[in-house]
């Protein structure tokens, strides 16, 4: 699939080296080149474009004030910043004028592979609702801070789990997460960990940098505007299906890395009710009143009210933040695993049974009529003989954890 990448810089080096570039490296992307806010303004009135990549600083219009109107006109397209360190784009980051944040210099791999996830997500998720709701949301939540640090940090190939560790040390309330998280059920340890570091030990880097991202969608969220739509205790429901999800997984002997993305995509697997209720509460409220009254599964409910899942949101804002594939898909999915081509045992599997599983051993799921297992598609995975030896396995899973 063909994408059109407008790339907006006030330097016309710039321009050129990055047209230089595209025409042999990127045979995929159309390129198109503006030298400022107004002339990309001007462009898009006439040309289709799939992706923006703007500069932060550029005389008259900035980077801020150009995706804002890109926002405003043309919800579809996917905004990218590119920015500077010293400018510390908080401010512009809660805003969620942009999709993505990269770092200057600009990693031209880096980007590269933005844009190739951000049109592969749009082909898996290419429903038209779906790309509205999401562009309209001024309030998507963008890339954490202290994510970014741990992702810069963790280029050097040398990164120790010490200089991680500190990293995360000077956020107090992520530490706390982080502690919280190993003393869980989620990783079934017998000893209590109290030091940031040995936690980061027994996390490893991709599992801390993951905690980054989604304690700030879990937990950067309006508390009262969840409360308003009883959705307080997705936390919880997000551990134990990630805690369930890994025991299949290692159950089924799947390799570490399956493992391990069963239980990330396990934990953030309803991420997109959260990032639903946030950013529409109005709407959310009348969604979960609809799933209530009608004993609906709550993605049936908001596809008949938002034209789309917390299921694909979810994926979309993960996708775009660059987590791995197999957990995106595992989390697109979650409700309807049997439209999802590929078939045999993988991370969304196990996300799909653990889900089930979670609300039928331990009356855990968010709200309406909780997941149903779908067993055409686990028989034709050839999975569903698996099904009582995976329960007996989940039903042990907190118990132990526990003891
Ligand atoms: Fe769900
Ligand atoms: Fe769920």
């Amino acid at each position: 699939m063909m994408s059109r990448v407008l790339f907006v810089d006030d330097d016309p080096d710039v321009l050129d080296t990055l047209r230089a570039t595209i025409e042999t490296a990127e045979p995929e992307w159309e390129g198109a080149f503006a030298g400022s806010g107004e002339e990309a303004l001007g462009l898009m009135a006439s040309l289709p474009v799939d992706v923006i990549v703007s500069d932060m600083v550029m005389p008259a219009m900035d980077g801020a004030q150009l995706l804002q109107e890109v926002m405003r006109r043309h919800p579809g397209v996917v905004r990218i910043i590119l920015s500077g360190y010293a400018e510390e784009p908080q401010a512009l980051r809660s805003a969620g004028l942009a999709h993505q944040y990269l770092m200057k210099p600009l990693d031209y791999q880096l980007l590269s592979a933005t844009i190739a996830r951000a049109g592969a997500l749009r082909a898996l998720l290419a429903d038209p609702r779906l790309q509205q709701v999401v562009a309209r949301m001024g309030t998507l939540p963008s890339l954490p801070a202290l994510y970014v640090k741990l992702q810069e940090a963790c280029r050097a190939s040398d990164v120790s789990l010490g200089a991680v560790a500190n990293i995360v040390e000077q956020d107090a309330a992520m530490t706390a997460k982080m502690l919280q998280l190993v003393n869980s059920a989620f990783f079934g340890l017998r000893r209590r960990v109290a030091s940031p570091l040995h936690a980061v030990q027994l996390l490893g880097i991709d599992m801390v940098k993951t905690l980054a991202l989604s304690a700030h969608v879990f937990f950067g969220v309006d508390p009262l505007r969840l409360r308003a739509c009883a959705l307080g205790d997705q936390w919880s429901h997000g551990l134990l299906v990630g805690t369930l999800a890994s025991r299949i997984a290692a159950f089924e002997n799947a390799d570490p890395e399956t493992v391990e993305h069963a239980r990330v995509a396990g934990l953030l697997h309803d991420t997109g009710c959260l990032v639903l209720a946030s950013s529409t509460p109005g709407a959310y409220s009348q969604v979960i009143a609809l799933a209530r009254s009608q004993g609906l599964p709550l993605a049936e409910a908001e596809t008949q009210r938002l034209g789309v899942s917390h299921a694909a949101v979810g994926a979309y804002l993960l996708g775009l933040w660059g987590l791995p594939e197999a957990i995106v898909r595992a989390v697109a999915f979650h409700h309807t695993p049997g439209r999802c081509p590929g078939g045999g045992f993988d991370a969304l599997a196990a996300v799909h049974v653990g889900d089930a599983l979670a609300h039928e051993l331990y009356a855990s799921h968010v709200i309406g009529a909780p997941s149903a297992l779908d067993a055409p598609y686990l028989d034709e995975a050839g999975l569903l003989g698996q099904l009582p030896a995976w329960r007996e396995a989940c039903r042990a899973a907190v118990t132990d954890a526990a003891a």
